[in-house]
């Protein structure tokens, strides 16, 4: 933690120390809200239209009140980058239906808004240039994994796994399929050259790095397939990657102990990761 960073809290800028929450909130009792991280470059933020959609898409399905328009939340983000001198890192954001007596009906209450931001060299990220090797393990979330709410324990004991085993992450295995990372999507590249990952659904979380990263692809001319595969399929591949929107593309070189292609880096996750920082610096606000 850096002592000195300002976090917006409902309308306020203050020492993080000062920032709070009331024990009341939904948030802190019931994980009842839901959050997006987007990543500074220069200053920049990248794919706030993408991220800012996902939200209210969020929101409404939980029928929570929106906490200000996306213009005064594009305000907040500018402000804070301001405040915190912040050129490369980013910007966490969570949404909680408010603050209420614990009742599991959804009180009619306001929304509380946290905002805060976290230093990172998000661009020249060791495990770029090195890939990650993750374990699977069983999917043990719940059933609507397209929301984006702040129910984060099963991804942590993930994490947590695949770091006793020696590894960087986690992908989460449903019904012999993988679903996704614990917090990033999955990718393959097969034999002749296709990118593979799973379907959206509300078994996944709807990337928004994935979006865009399918889109170039598309672009360069890379077949696509969006589909289901199995961890053995997986194994056997070229390449195997992940996407989200602090790791951009990150290669995968071995899952359970498999090596994937040669072991190194592969070409398609290179060249994606090259193409989706250009292109989207070039939308970046
Ligand atoms: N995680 N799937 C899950 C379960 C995620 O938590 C995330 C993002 C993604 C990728 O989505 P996007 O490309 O929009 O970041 C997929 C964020 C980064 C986090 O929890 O820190």
């Amino acid at each position: 933690m850096s002592m000195s960073r300002i976090v917006y809290v409902n309308g306020e800028y203050l020492p993080e120390t000062d920032a709070k929450i009331s024990v009341f909130d939904r948030g802190f009792l019931m994980a009842d809200a839901v959050y997006e991280v987007t990543s500074i470059i220069d200053g920049k933020i990248l794919a706030f239209d993408g991220h800012t959609e996902r939200l209210e898409r969020s929101l409404s399905e939980l029928d929570m009140k929106a906490p200000c328009s996306i213009d005064e939340l594009l305000d907040i983000h500018r402000e804070l980058i301001k405040r915190n001198n912040l050129t490369e890192g980013l910007v966490y954001l969570q949404v909680t239906r408010g603050i209420a007596d614990r009742d599991f009906a959804y009180p009619d209450v306001e929304p509380s808004l946290v905002l805060f931001t976290q230093a990172k060299n998000v661009v020249n990220s060791p495990i770029a240039k090195t890939g990650m090797k993750v374990i699977s393990i069983p999917d043990i979330r719940w059933g609507r994994r397209d929301i984006k709410t702040v129910q984060l324990l099963a991804p942590s004991m993930g994490k947590m796994a695949a770091k006793a085993a020696g590894c960087d992450d986690a992908w989460l295995v449903e019904d012999g399929f993988v679903t996704e990372g614990t917090s990033n999507n999955a990718y393959i590249v097969t034999a002749e050259g296709t990118i593979v990952t799973r379907n959206l659904g509300t078994e996944i979380l709807a990337g928004i790095t994935r979006a865009a990263v399918l889109r170039y692809a598309s672009e360069a001319q890379i077949k696509i397939e969006e589909r289901p595969f199995t961890i053995e399929e997986a194994q056997a591949a070229k390449e195997a990657f992940v996407t989200s929107a602090t790791t951009f593309v990150g290669p995968v070189i071995e899952i359970d102990g498999a090596q994937i292609g040669d072991g190194k880096v592969g070409d398609i996750a290179r060249r994606l990761r090259e193409i989706y920082l250009e292109e989207s610096l070039k939308t970046a606000i």
